[in-house]
């Protein structure tokens, strides 16, 4: 960490900030220039965050030359993490296929829902019981009932299970049924419930938020991961832009880029990005091509019908296309499908 001081600080200003860092446990190098002083730090630099530098008498700006997200950082950790989700491994080497039905609505459906995307070669299973809706009018979910369900197919197909949880005050019960929790985009910086997954024991699948940076979503990962759960995954699921054709526009470079700053593997989800069908295949093949380490994607038996997100949702029709593509294009990069 670095601080510059303002043209014309004291000598008295700057021998008061060397105080404040010794008295920190850290270390001050102070470098006086011809109009400006710059004091290096070395020490403890989250203790030294605390410390209020900046409103300091003198200070003109206060530098962090490290990362601020230590814990998931690749700075401090340069292998790539694989996360194991009851035993399906998520990260290098691998393609990862979630698929499932974007809510669960009914065991016929879910399970329907559930026979396609292993159909399609996918290892885990998506659904959601808590729907976080944009309406307090829409389709909310079936609450600790879809959980059941899930639970069911599970049993049935062998599939684990990957469900979102939308409030810290339900984190408890849904650990109870997932595999994995899945934080959603709308609630990226919900730090009360990032600390709650922190704390649950089980992976946690953490989506950006559809307004957030890719330095704010590894700041939210780093929540997580300072409770002591470093089994995270990234799912990149499309961004707010000016675009109106596609309900979001999925940031494809956010695949490499996290990946250069985080050891956590990074996936992607073209269905909530895209919005549309018929951008599923293109996009997931996108996201293979930017060696994403897995998809996340809707299917239902009879979209037409369903209660939430229907024109995103794949069809029997599509899953042959989508099983040929995740087989065929991952051993291109080294990666086989799971
Ligand atoms: C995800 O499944 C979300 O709940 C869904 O995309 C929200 O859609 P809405 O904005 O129509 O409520
Ligand atoms: C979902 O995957 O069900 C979901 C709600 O996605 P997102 O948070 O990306 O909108």
């Amino acid at each position: 960490m670095v601080i510059v001081m303002a043209p014309g600080a004291s000598a008295h200003e700057i021998d008061a900030l060397v105080s404040v860092v010794e008295r920190a446990g850290g270390t001050a190098s102070v470098s006086r220039g011809v109009s400006r002083t710059i004091i290096g730090l070395v020490g403890d630099i989250e203790r030294f965050e605390t410390l209020g530098l900046l409103g300091k008498p003198g200070v003109a700006d206060v530098l962090r030359v490290s990362v601020p997200y230590k814990l998931v950082s690749r700075e401090n950790h340069p292998a790539r993490s694989v996360v194991r989700v009851a035993g399906v491994p998520i990260g290098p080497g691998t393609m990862t296929l979630i698929a499932g039905p974007c809510a669960v609505e009914t065991p016929r459906q879910t399970l329907a829902a559930a026979r396609m995307a292993q159909q399609a070669g996918a290892s885990l299973l998506r659904g959601g019981a808590y729907k976080p809706r944009t309406s307090p009018y829409a389709f909310q979910g079936l609450g600790e009932d879809g959980l059941r369900i899930l639970a069911d197919v599970r049993e049935t197909t062998g599939m684990p299970v990957v469900t979102e949880v939308v409030s810290a005050h339900d984190v408890s019960l849904v650990t109870e049924y997932a595999d994995m929790l899945q934080v959603g985009t709308r609630n990226m910086q919900n730090f009360a419930l990032l600390q709650a997954v922190g704390d649950c024991g089980k992976p946690v699948m953490l989506k950006r938020g559809m307004n957030a940076t890719i330095e704010e979503w590894l700041m939210a990962a780093e929540y997580i991961a300072q409770r002591g759960n470093l089994d995270i995954v990234l799912c990149e699921r499309g961004i707010r832009t000016f675009e109106t054709a596609t309900r979001n526009t999925l940031d494809v470079s956010a695949v490499p880029v996290a990946q250069g700053l985080t050891h956590l593997p990074v996936i992607i989800d073209p269905s909530h990005s895209g919005g549309q069908r018929e951008l599923v295949l293109p996009l997931s093949r996108a996201a293979m091509a930017a060696d994403a380490d897995g998809l996340i994607i809707d299917v239902h038996p009879t979209p037409e019908e369903a209660l939430c997100d229907g024109p995103q949702a794949l069809v029997a029709d599509d899953l042959a296309e989508l099983g040929r593509a995740v087989r065929e294009f991952p051993p291109l990069l080294g990666r086989h499908l799971t």
